[in-house]
């Protein structure tokens, strides 16, 4: 049975993307058949991550949204690995017909049943646009599990509420809280005592700020080397929170 994940911050740019990618690759490397679903119409990261490109007979999600393609013809495999991802949109593909018309958001759970019917992965991963918005609502409700990523500061945290009352009211039991991008020197105690406050829930993983993660020139994504292990410990952790593993 697949384990559907979906990814969510209040704010943009805590890391949600990056952090989706890395787990996904870690999970696929256990042997997990994996799949990653970007529903980020409005600022797409899995294409570029994974250097997806278009082309003919390529479809994307947003492709699908609007009628063009089946979910399956969107799903790009990954050479040498366990795992298949879902570009949300490539350039401007159907952008302006969604912008325009909207779109069915309930095609949103048809697609990912279909996924994982047609796919049979271990553990779908749903990368969702910040914020509340219904998307992400419906992601929510259609998932097993729920990753938080947030910032230790004022504005991230001041969303807390809004991520938790969301969580609670889909019933989505299985949490983890990641606290991304702490910079060196921060007091981690403090801070995961703030984080815990504002979120009501235990901190599943404090991520350093890696200054090679940020510098996306030479491609750094992935955890690799040396500077990248303690991402990788925080990003083993939160696989084994979202498997449900020693609960
Ligand atoms: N721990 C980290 N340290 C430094 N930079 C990070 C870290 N995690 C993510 N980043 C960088 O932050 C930027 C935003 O990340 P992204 O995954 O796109 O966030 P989101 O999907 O939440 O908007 C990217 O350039 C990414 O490489
Ligand atoms: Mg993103």
């Amino acid at each position: 049975m697949a384990r559907v994940v979906t990814m969510h911050s209040y704010r943009g740019g805590t890391g949600k993307s990056s952090m989706a990618a890395n787990m996904a690759l870690l999970l696929a490397a256990r042997g997990l058949r994996v799949g990653i679903l970007d529903t980020d119409i409005q600022s797409p990261a899995v294409d570029t991550i994974f250097g997806v490109t278009a082309g003919p007979g390529t479809g994307t999600f947003a492709d699908y949204l609007v009628g063009r393609c089946e979910i399956e013809e969107a799903a790009r495999f990954v050479p040498d690995r366990n795992l298949f991802v879902v570009p949300s949109r490539t350039g401007f593909s159907a952008i302006n017909e969604i912008m325009t018309n909207g779109y069915d958001v309930g095609l949103l759970n048809e697609g990912v049943t279909r996924l994982v019917g047609s796919f049979s992965p271990d553990v779908l991963l749903l990368d969702t646009h910040t914020g509340v918005n219904t998307e992400t609502v419906m992601a929510v409700a259609g998932s097993d599990a729920l990753v938080i990523v947030t910032r230790a500061h004022r504005l991230d945290l001041a969303g807390a509420a809004e991520s938790v009352a969301l969580a609670n009211r889909l019933g989505c039991a299985q949490r983890a809280l990641v606290v991304n991008m702490v910079p060196e020197g921060a007091a981690a105690a403090d801070l995961v005592s703030q984080v815990e406050k504002a979120y009501g829930s235990p901190v599943t993983a404090v991520l350093p700020y890696v200054p090679e993660m940020a510098d996306l020139a030479d491609g750094h994504v992935f955890v690799t080397g040396r500077p990248w292990q303690a991402l990788l410990a925080g990003y083993q952790e939160i696989n084994s929170v979202v498997l449900g593993e020693g609960i």
